[in-house]
């Protein structure tokens, strides 16, 4: 079973709240949708390597830890997806950010990709993919199934981060993806019969965008 980690952190539980709020306006979604990311970036990283460099302080030549090892790519699930991305940037603004669109039939609930463009080097980076939304898992698996058999990356590489899972879907992803990571600030009570988030946010893609 894949590691998953659940944030407990009061700062995300208040701004999740506001994001359930039916009546947040699209603009404070979007901005607390990346505040949320961007917190949540403090603990994906949490496991990445240093190395020893020596500089220089103002007073004295000392030897100190900085990143090291492989690179980082962000790779939002489109549409829903675009809405972490500047707040994970925040943190790490070298990070290169591929685009995977993928679109879930309202009828099937089957995910379908439309899109796909990622930097030629995803094979060697540390792959980070997001999407407030994880339902049923599948947009989720088939993502992962994407990076995994078309463009090669090691799936220990890979971390897939949302804003809010249900356990359905967590379940059924950690199945399929047992080597990769999942982060989620808040992992939420079912699925209802049309296969949304109970209590949820609603249509994550229509409120980031006002397309409701
Ligand atoms: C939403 C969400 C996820 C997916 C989750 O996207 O952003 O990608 O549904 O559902 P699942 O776990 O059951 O696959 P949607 O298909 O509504 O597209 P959008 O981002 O363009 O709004
Ligand atoms: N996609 C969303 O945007 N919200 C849900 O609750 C489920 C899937």
């Amino acid at each position: 079973m894949s590691k998953l980690v659940i944030m407990d952190h009061p700062m995300i539980k208040h701004k999740l709240t506001i994001l359930r709020n039916k009546n947040t306006s699209t603009q404070e979604f979007r901005t607390v949708t990346n505040e949320i990311s961007m917190l949540m970036t403090y603990e994906m990283t949490r496991d990445l390597p240093l190395e020893e460099v020596e500089i220089e302080t103002p007073l004295v030549k000392t030897t100190q830890e900085q990143i090291a090892g492989k690179k980082m790519a962000i790779i939002p699930i489109l549409r829903a997806g675009l809405g972490m991305v500047d707040g994970i940037l925040t943190m790490v603004p070298a990070a290169r950010v591929g685009h995977i669109g993928l679109y879930r039939d309202e009828e099937t609930l089957e995910p379908v990709e439309y899109f796909s463009k990622l930097p030629t080097d995803i094979e060697e980076r540390r792959v980070f993919v997001v999407d407030p939304m994880l339902a049923t898992g599948g947009s989720a698996i088939e993502a992962i199934n994407s990076l995994v058999e078309t463009h090669k990356v090691p799936s220990e590489n890979i971390k897939f981060v949302c804003l809010v899972a249900a356990p359905e879907g967590v379940k059924k992803f950690q199945e399929a993806h047992p080597d990769v990571a999942v982060y989620v600030a808040a992992m939420d009570e079912k699925l209802d019969e049309n296969g949304y988030i109970i209590p949820g946010l609603g249509d994550a893609g229509d409120r980031i965008f006002g397309t409701e």
